[in-house]
């Protein structure tokens, strides 16, 4: 049978190229996945992480092989790695990005201990994409993601490929590629079984596909599995993200069970589609998009984030943005972010490796490499509806660009292709006419459809601390680019630059090595951008309403607050000052025509003469004529309390799993003070540690740490203690 075992505990790491004969004592013990080296979160040199690393693990087979291939299995690593099992050589795989595979079978000990090596180089190799040239993005080293430890039949299933269409007719049909690999010596007799199944629907059962013989050391693709529901299906929508399980078994004529193979693929069924009349159709439906770009990267652990950190962006981009897609600028992401994407309705335009970069025919070729990687890896996905196969804003190149459109066709033909530009003159060899719009506006289109795919960054960079009407107009920035894109029927939608601020080359950003253009600072904690988009929501999901000001009356230049900027999905907003209403307003729909709901801007609230006005400010949003929902901000101005959260109360004892721990300091209602830069003092009792810079001087108010499990249960106590306010605690329990 398969096993698949997680293979990311027990690693030995030494910062250094080691000779093999080098004692394991002077290598650390970590636990995947793993960063090179711990950073703070800004002001460090992109020097530090680029050196070669060495990992080993020792190991004894954990079950018996039985007969099986046996293979080790990398998410990623960043970004060459050699690989050796018992000092034999297994061979390199060069790029950061997508998965890779040794078969270890013939090297191993079956009854004694093994050694696997992995040298690790995460210098910028300018033969690796996305090197080569400037990038303004970080890289980090380690082996950052997920390894598994997988047995397999000598015959098995290698890949399964679902895909579905006519899911809105009454027969939707569903057709299954399922990929063999024969590695013995022998031919196979097999019978093949399958089941499609809705997770809690009773009574599926399996279906026998017939017997095939598969010719010794042969792999062989049967595409011909096609089924037609004639009693229709839970299609995958936004608001349904309904996923069924595809399962292949293979059973061997001349072994009974147990021996046989076994897989289990989700997927969906969904019709996705970019027309020519300009619009996106999810399942036959016209659906604007409004997303952001997503970094893989986070402060201190750079990209080495465990599963629940991946699940939690997805997340934020979903239920605190209120996006429907987010584009994995730029590169293929953790499956654990893409698994998150599926689950809860959030759609994803996912690309290559590289930035404005194109390098030599080798670079090129493993660019290609990384174009069916990617897709080999994800074209189950509901949630991906786009390719992305051009370096992102690189040059026209015929020649390649039209291997990588036949590629990404030829490997999935139910998808379409974009390619990211930022000239409007460039080639359309693509589908889908993608779009990095740094106009300040949307440019009329001339290829549909047209998908904005970026815009503000590096226009318009804005610190959560910055004075307001900086922090304001970023916001707005924002707003008015998605209003236009919402109004335009030739323009698929807009996914803006970008959902978290992110660490990057001296070249680009502050020079602090971060690029301040997120919606989110890089703790992903929000600008006030990120209450606009978090506004779109609908108030059926949950009434928002969060005023973009700290209520100062002397920040602004010449004075008072004025417009008042709310942002909020009410029909209508009630405003105090102290016991005054000043007046009820409705959103701005004449500067915000097209959203679904528009920005409010209100006039005359806190002019700076009116010094009787500057009392709390309390807001109250109506939907229907009821109030939904209230908003205070003190004018006082006054720390009020020191607040420490994590964002789970539970973590698994695995040495890996992380959570975030934000700490604030908020005014009596609970606002964030964004001047507020006191330090924080951090201490922490039971069996976790603190990842991040202790004590930390808040920015902008707030921040956050991670706090990462070790490998025993117990109860965690965090306290934090800053000057002049009580100390704040918080508790989890590992398990
Ligand atoms: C774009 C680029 C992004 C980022 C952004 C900053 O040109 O594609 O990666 O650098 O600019 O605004």
């Amino acid at each position: 049978m398969r096993t698949v075992l997680p293979f990311n505990d027990g690693w030995l790491f030494l910062a250094e190229d080691a000779a093999p004969e080098q004692p394991d004592s002077g290598f650390e013990r970590v636990t995947l996945p793993h960063a090179n080296i711990i950073l703070p979160h800004h002001n460090f040199d992109n020097l530090e992480y680029q050196f070669i690393s060495t990992y080993r693990k020792r190991f004894r087979l954990p079950e018996p092989r039985a007969g099986r291939r046996i293979y080790v299995d990398f998410d990623g690593a960043m970004i060459a790695s050699t690989v050796w099992i018992n000092n034999h050589n297994l061979g390199d795989y060069e790029g950061g990005f997508t998965p890779f595979s040794f078969d270890i079978t013939d090297y191993l000990l079956e009854n004694g201990e093994n050694l696997l090596t992995v040298r690790l180089d995460s210098t910028e190799r300018p033969d690796i994409p996305p090197f080569g040239n400037e990038v303004d993005y970080l890289t980090f080293g380690g082996i950052y993601r997920d390894v598994w430890l997988r047995y397999e039949e000598p015959c098995h299933v290698t890949r399964v490929f679902v895909r579905t269409w006519d899911v809105t007719t009454a027969t939707p049909k569903l057709q299954a590629d399922i990929y063999l690999n024969n590695t013995s010596d022998a031919e196979q007799k097999i019978n093949i079984f399958y089941r499609v199944s809705f997770p809690g629907q009773p009574g599926a059962s399996d279906l026998e596909y017939g017997n095939i013989n598969v010719p010794p050391h042969t792999e062989m693709t049967l595409s011909t599995l096609e089924i037609h529901y004639a009693a229709g299906v839970k299609i995958w929508s936004l608001e349904n993200p309904n996923l069924y399980h595809f399962d292949v078994k293979l059973q061997y004529n001349d072994k009974p069970a147990p021996y046989g193979d076994y897989v289990s693929t989700l997927f969906g069924f969904r019709e996705a589609h970019f027309d020519k009349d300009g619009s996106f159709y999810l399942n036959g439906e016209k659906l604007k998009l409004r997303g952001l770009n997503r970094h893989q990267t986070y402060p201190y652990i750079g990209a080495a984030a465990p599963k629940r950190l991946q699940e939690k962006d997805a997340d934020i981009v979903k239920f605190e943005l209120g996006c429907n897609i987010v584009r994995t600028s730029h590169y293929p992401q953790s499956p654990h972010f893409l698994n998150r994407c599926d689950e809860i309705g959030l759609l994803v335009f996912e690309e290559i490796p590289g930035w404005q970069h194109i390098g030599d025919d080798d670079w090129q070729g493993i660019s290609l490499r990384d174009v069916q990687a990617m897709i080999e890896r994800d074209r189950n996905h509901p949630s991906i509806v786009l390719w992305g196969v051009r370096i992102n804003e690189s040059p026209d190149n015929t020649a390649f660009y039209t291997r990588t459109n036949e590629l990404a066709h030829k490997l999935d033909p139910t998808r379409q292709t974009g390619g990211v530009r930022n000239f409007i003159t460039s080639e359309f060899l693509e589908d889908v006419f993608t779009y990095n719009d740094f106009s300040n506006s949307v440019i009329d289109p001339i290829h549909t459809p047209h998908f904005v795919t970026e815009f503000n960054g590096h226009m318009f960079p804005t610190k959560t601390w910055d004075q307001e009407e900086r922090v304001v107009e970023h916001a707005l920035r924002h707003a008015r680019i998605q209003d236009k894109a919402a109004g335009m029927d030739t323009v698929v939608g807009a996914i803006g630059w970008c959902a978290f601020d992110y660490n990057t080359h001296r070249e680009f950003g502050s020079g602090d090595r971060i690029c301040y253009h997120g919606v989110m600072d890089m703790f992903r904690l929000p600008k006030f951008a990120a209450y606009f988009y978090e506004s779109q929501i609908s108030p059926s999901v949950r009434p928002v309403l969060l005023a973009a000001t700290t209520w100062t009356r002397g920040d602004r230049s010449e004075g008072g607050i004025d417009p008042l900027v709310i942002f909020s999905n009410c029909d209508e907003i009630e405003v105090f000052t102290g016991d005054e209403l000043v007046g009820k307003y409705t959103p701005d729909r004449e500067a915000f025509p097209n959203l679904p709901h528009a920005p409010y801007q209100i006039r005359n609230v806190m002019p700076l003469w009116n010094p009787g006005r500057f009392q709390d400010l309390r807001l109250l949003g109506y939907v229907n004529g009821q109030v939904v929902i209230e908003q205070q901000i003190a004018s006082d101005g006054l720390p009020h309390q020191l607040v420490l959260e994590t964002d789970d109360l539970e973590l698994n004892a695995d040495g890996a799993d992380m959570t975030r721990l934000v700490f604030a300091i908020v005014d009596k209602f609970g606002n964030r003070l964004p001047f507020t830069n006191q330090a924080v003092t951090f201490e922490i009792d039971g069996p976790a540690d603190l990842i991040g810079e202790n004590p930390f001087a808040l920015i902008g108010g707030q921040a956050a740490l991670y706090v990462k499990a070790r490998h025993e249960p117990g109860q965690v106590t965090i306290v934090a203690k800053t000057m002049r306010l009580p100390g704040a605690i918080t508790f989890l329990t590992i398990k």
